[in-house]
């Protein structure tokens, strides 16, 4: 097994102390989960999405569980401007705020909130069932460019969540780069749905969510493999790792940094497992490895 240097790590322009990251939207409600997920192993941390607005999302069933993964459609629930109070305690900590809003204007007002309380700004452009907000406007690379450029003037580190429902995401990849972004976010969830024969109803409040967990792996692979052919700023890999294997084939496809989102809800000690197994004082330079796997 590869096994890489220790030291701290900056992606994305983000300075984080490994290349493991938490994901958006889970355990990133409160600053104490947040601050524990940091204590057990994980290089920096995203929080739930906030938006312009505080939300309730969608009516419940919001989640279920499926062979290979999950299904959630929380609908975007967040206290909006009253979040900043849960970074109080995480001053200086690696802590990425996700953000969402409709156009580029409120994606900039709900990130100026932000500005100086974290290290960098990840622009929600990919949530696969809200509507007005997340793919609906990251299916649109006029929009993406131009909530990137809005956000990117306030002069923090900004990284871009792609959705892999579109036809080509080197598209979105492209324009996000070109709006000005300091790194991009693949992938968010699979447009998925359940039907339950016995209610003969689907299964979600929603009818649609988003598909997450080791399903959508390869999905990602491909994807962060096929933006790092079409783009030069870093990548940030997410969908279904749950293994240091995972990090690693990852990091292979392209990806300078790794996140890991639903296996932390089976295993609160991931960051810690992945990260003791990951590296070593001796190990080679994550250089060598990202982006290894291209021709
Ligand atoms: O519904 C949600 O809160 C999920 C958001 C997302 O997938 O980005």
């Amino acid at each position: 097994m590869i096994r890489l240097k220790t030291g701290s790590v900056m992606a994305g322009g983000v300075q984080m102390e490994n290349h493991l990251i938490l994901a958006a939207g889970v355990l990133g409600t409160t600053g104490s989960s947040l601050a524990r997920i940091l204590a057990t192993g994980a290089g920096a941390v995203v929080t739930k999405s906030i938006g312009p607005f505080p939300h309730e999302g969608h009516p419940g069933p919001c989640f279920c569980e499926i062979n290979g993964g999950l299904i959630n459609a929380m609908g975007l629930p967040n206290p909006s401007k009253d979040f900043l109070t849960e970074l109080d305690t995480l001053k200086g900590k690696p802590v990425i705020v996700s953000v969402f809003g409709g156009n580029p204007s409120e994606f900039h007002e709900v990130a100026s909130w932000f500005k100086g309380r974290v290290s960098g700004v990840e622009l929600n452009m990919s949530c696969p069932h809200a509507e007005g907000y997340g793919a609906a406007i990251g299916s649109d690379p006029g929009m993406i460019e131009a909530c990137t450029k809005a956000v990117k003037s306030l002069g923090m580190p900004v990284w871009v969540k792609l959705t892999p429902n579109v036809t080509d995401i080197t598209v979105c990849g492209v324009a996000a780069e070109r709006g000005g972004a300091d790194g991009i976010v693949a992938i968010n969830t699979v447009k998925a749905m359940r039907i339950s024969t016995d209610l003969m109803r689907p299964v979600l409040g929603n009818r649609f969510g988003g598909l997450s967990g080791p399903s959508i792996f390869p999905i990602a692979v491909r994807c962060v493999y096929e933006l790092y052919e079409a783009c030069s700023i870093p990548i940030i890999g997410c969908g279904g790792v749950s293994s240091v294997h995972d990090v690693v084939e990852m990091m292979m496809a392209g990806a300078s940094a790794v996140q890991v989102g639903s296996a932390v809800i089976r295993d609160r000690d991931i960051f810690a497992s992945i990260r003791d197994t990951l590296y070593s004082p001796d190990g080679i330079p994550a250089e060598e490895i990202v982006g290894c796997a291209h021709g």
